[in-house]
């Protein structure tokens, strides 16, 4: 548990009080919602999937849910590839029934990772049984509390939404994020943009940054404690604190939390660099990368 505290945090950061409880099995969506039994009690409540991205703040459904009468609310969005979801059939704005990953699927409306519950889902998450893939589907639970009359109610989402939980859709949400920050002035010369430098508006940049002899170009998210010397980081691009970029021009990526990135030659692009990778190169022999990357790190020169 505490590895995930520096995660987060206790939230104060944020507003808010995080508490932590962990899965010691990973049994499936379904067993991980039964280990807040105890935590949740009586209260409604929002199962939200970590790797899903929305536009959508789904403000209504979230206010509204605790004072309606539904056991259970899902978030649906048409997809052209259903099979890969929990899919949902619906009649008459009422969920009919819904399927985990059918090779057949009766409808193009997938199931995201936004599901409102009541204490009811315990009773039938407590009924169900390991699907194909050996899991306890939450998808099989909420079609129990349709099967045992209860109101299941679809939420339709609106604009986008990402399962990000590969590398080239983190990529893509990452540019679909970016694509939605808010204009901000170009950067003048001063102690933080220095030399010959141009960085354009659309560029945040973080406490204690330097931005040296280099050209950014929105939209642009740079952390803190970052050095970029002599580079050129094009629009789309997320970078983390504690972050060296030299010699080297990156376009459309994320680069995570204590990276270097040095003399690399030609363009890094759409690439997803993990905490504490190394990139760099001899620039005086171009073919020859050496690369001690974090674990899980995707580095594509
Ligand atoms: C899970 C759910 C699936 C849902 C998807 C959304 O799938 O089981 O019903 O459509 O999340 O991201 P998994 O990511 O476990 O394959």
């Amino acid at each position: 548990m505490n590895s995930l505290l520096p995660l987060l945090g206790d939230g104060a950061e944020y507003g808010v009080k995080l508490s932590y409880l962990v899965q010691e099995k990973q049994l499936g969506l379904a067993h991980a919602v039964g280990v807040t039994r105890e935590f949740v009690g009586d209260e409604p409540f929002c199962v939200y999937l970590g790797d899903n991205i929305f536009q959508d703040p789904m403000e209504s459904l979230l206010r509204d849910f605790p004072t309606g009468n539904a056991d259970c609310e899902i978030a649906l969005i048409e997809v052209p590839d259903p099979s890969r979801f929990g899919v949902a059939e619906v009649e008459n704005g009422k969920i009919k029934q819904l399927v985990e990953k059918p090779k057949e699927p009766k409808s193009n409306l997938a199931i995201a990772g936004v599901y409102l519950f009541r204490s009811s889902i315990f009773e039938s998450i407590g009924r169900i049984t390991p699907s194909g893939r050996g899991e306890l589907e939450i998808t099989d639970a909420i079609q129990d509390l349709v099967t045992s009359g209860k109101t299941v109610r679809p939420y339709t989402l609106k604009g986008w939404w990402i399962d990000a939980g590969k590398p080239d859709s983190i990529i893509q949400a990452n540019q679909l994020v970016l694509s939605e920050l808010p204009y901000s002035p170009k950067h003048e010369i001063g102690s933080v943009v220095q030399g010959n430098s141009d960085v354009s508006s659309r560029v945040l940049i973080g406490e204690n940054s330097q931005i040296i002899d280099s050209v950014i170009r929105g939209p642009v998210i740079i952390g803190k404690n970052v050095t970029i010397r002599n580079s050129f980081v094009g629009p789309y691009t997320s970078i983390g604190d504690n972050v060296t970029i030299e010699n080297s021009e990156i376009d459309a990526s994320i680069v995570m939390t204590n990276c270097q990135i040095r003399s690399i030659p030609g363009r890094i692009d759409s690439s997803l660099i993990a905490d504490n990778s190394m990139v760099i190169s001899a620039v005086h022999v171009p073919a020859a990368h050496r690369l001690i990357l974090a674990e899980n790190s995707f580095v594509q020169l």
